[in-house]
């Protein structure tokens, strides 16, 4: 580690410090605390995640970090204050509820922050620097590793809040990237403890589609993917707070389907199977989607389908896969 590095994950420590106590003991920090308790954090959930709040002053943040001896132009460096036109340093998430993003070792290497009053964006992140890599870390890996381990099954969200609401809802294995699409190299990590992952993201189109993404993803690297469905236009969050926990886990979690069941109900919605050059089209998509898959039970498996509902012969199906298999390679 480099001495400017060094520098950098000492600067996060103090902060995600000053941000927590700031958050549940001050008045700076009321208006953060109200907004945690209204979207139902508990205490104890507030102290797990090390939750805090950047007060709504330019300032704060800069004068503080000075007084420890940090020098100002680093502190733009490692993203946690912008330096502006008039050359003054502004603290970059004063007025957001901030959640601290810890490495795998669980020191703190950015921050995430929602903005709880009037203001764009909503959420802000650090920017990339060198002690943090987005495509590299998943949120709250460092806690949820042991637990998916041991479970041997992973369950990925969009974003922060899901993933705090869901372990307060007592699912202990849940991560997310950071406000980007699933990288290959987060797939190839997540690998390296389990086999099996539960895509959980919004029920939105915005969700649907990354989820095709990252199911993709996680299957070239090896995994097993299920995906849990919401209500049309929730989130896991969301709920959670309409329904309850035990509603979640057995509902959502434990009623995850196969990604392939998953795509092909999506994909029956974008064609009128009444009409003969429709089903052409579908079952040419299906197939593409299916000659992806690793194992000869589970192409067999799916092959099933289209063969009875469609009334195609086994041999004709297997050699359509056969010829989309030797494109791939
Ligand atoms: N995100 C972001 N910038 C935004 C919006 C979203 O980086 N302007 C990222 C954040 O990491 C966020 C994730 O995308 O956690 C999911 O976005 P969204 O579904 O909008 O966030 P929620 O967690 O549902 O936020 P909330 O419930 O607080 O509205
Ligand atoms: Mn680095
Ligand atoms: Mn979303
Ligand atoms: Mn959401
Ligand atoms: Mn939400």
């Amino acid at each position: 580690l480099s001495h400017e590095d060094q520098n950098m994950l000492e600067a996060h420590e103090w902060l995600m410090k000053l941000y927590h106590h700031l958050l549940k003991h001050t008045k700076e920090g009321k208006d953060g605390l109200e907004y945690l308790k209204s979207r139902g954090m508990k205490d104890e959930t507030i102290d797990q995640f090390q939750l805090g709040f950047a007060p709504d002053i330019k300032n704060f943040t800069a004068s503080f970090l000075e007084k420890k001896g940090f020098s100002l132009q680093s502190m733009v460096k490692a993203g946690l204050l912008t330096d502006n036109r008039e050359n003054k340093y502004i603290d970059r998430f004063q007025g957001r509820v901030i959640f601290p993003i810890r490495n795998h070792q669980g020191k703190t290497v950015a921050f995430g922050g929602r903005m709880i009053y009037q203001g764009e964006p909503k959420y802000l992140n650090s920017p990339e620097t060198d002690i943090f890599h987005k495509g590299n870390v998943f949120y709250n890996f460092d806690l949820a590793r042991n637990t998916i381990r041991k479970s041997g099954e992973a369950v990925l969200f969009e974003g922060y809040m899901d993933v705090i609401s869901a372990y307060q809802a007592g699912v202990e294995n849940g991560i997310a990237t950071l406000g980007t699409s699933l990288t290959e190299s987060q797939a190839r990590l997540l690998r390296r403890y389990v086999d099996r992952v539960v895509i959980c993201y919004d029920a939105d189109s915005a969700g649907i589609e990354a989820t095709k993404k990252a199911a993709n993803i996680l299957q070239n690297a090896g995994c097993y993917v299920k995906i849990a469905q919401l209500r049309q236009g929730m989130d896991p969050d969301d709920y959670i707070k309409t329904y309850g926990s035990e509603s979640f886990r057995e509902h959502v979690i434990g009623a995850s389907i196969t990604y392939m069941t998953f795509y092909l109900d999506y994909l029956k919605k974008d064609y009128n199977l009444q009409i003969e050059s429709e089903s052409m089209q579908y079952i040419e998509k299906a197939l593409d989607e299916i000659a992806k898959l690793k194992k000869p039970f589970e192409i067999d498996y799916y092959l099933k389908e289209l063969k009875d509902r469609f009334d195609i012969s086994k041999e004709a199906l297997q050699q359509e896969i056969a010829y989309r298999r030797r494109k791939f390679d």
